[in-house]
């Protein structure tokens, strides 16, 4: 589904450049879930830039469904973006001005998908993060988890093919983490590909592979190698 060969990342500021991501290969097979874990500053959040189209690499070669990202508009990677991809984002990304509802249901206008259905997916999607009795609500009305969860339900409205999370449980208590895991744990056991920042080695164990990220060096990781560390 995604592949990666040789690609790097370079940021530069004022002739300072960061190396945000070394060169690393990496495949991603559809159905994959795949926890991202590393220290802060290591690239996570970089890789999943990349990884949704969001950022090009400084070099090397990066295919998204078998097309070359490289020769893709800007237009046609958004285009791609909203049919294919759902981002959690680490800071939400909320539309202040926008209630629950709306928020939730922004892919789905993107989309062009007809009233009817956008109001029946984004219902039940509420439903499922449990905030049914808060659709009226602003951003700024909602706590730190709650606004974690309309990041979610706007994530996996479109039902994408591919999940980019972001510490999707950063906020959460851990009754709220593990219905949360659930949900993208049935996602992927329905067949969509999740990849997933998690500071939570024990999260991490949920995945089907990890990868270990340390200053811009990516390294695969056994997963019994997290459930060893947790007994
Ligand atoms: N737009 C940017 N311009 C310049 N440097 C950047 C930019 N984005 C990230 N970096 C640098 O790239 C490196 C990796 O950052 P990144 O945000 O990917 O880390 P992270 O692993 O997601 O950290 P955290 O766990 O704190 O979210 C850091 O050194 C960061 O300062
Ligand atoms: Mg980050």
């Amino acid at each position: 589904m995604l592949n990666f060969s040789s690609v790097t990342k370079n940021y530069e500021e004022n002739t300072v450049v960061t190396q945000a991501l070394q060169p690393f290969n990496l495949q991603v097979s559809s159905g994959d879930f795949i926890a991202l874990v590393g220290p802060s500053g290591s690239g996570k959040t970089t890789f999943l830039n990349i990884a949704g189209l969001l950022e090009s690499p400084s070099s090397g070669e990066y295919t998204f469904l078998d097309k070359d990202v490289k020769t893709l508009s800007d237009k046609q990677k958004s285009r791609l973006r909203s049919s294919d991809i759902g981002f959690v984002f680490q800071g939400f990304h909320l539309l202040p001005e926008l209630n629950v509802y709306d928020n939730v249901e922004i892919p789905l206008r993107y989309s062009r998908v007809p009233a009817k259905q956008r109001r029946a997916s984004v219902m039940s999607l509420l439903e499922q993060v449990g905030l049914c009795d808060r659709i009226n609500c602003k951003p700024n009305q909602l706590s730190g988890g709650q606004q974690q969860r309309v990041a979610i339900a706007r994530a996996l409205v479109g039902k994408p093919s591919l999940i980019l999370a972001d510490e999707p449980t950063g906020n959460l208590d851990s009754q709220n983490a593990a219905d949360i895991m659930a949900i993208l744990s049935s996602l992927n056991q329905c067949g969509t590909t999740i990849l997933m920042v998690t500071h939570s080695l024990k999260l991490a164990q949920q995945a089907k592979r990890a990868i270990e990220i340390r200053d811009g060096v990516l390294k695969e990781r056994c997963i019994e190698h997290y459930a060893a560390r947790w007994g």
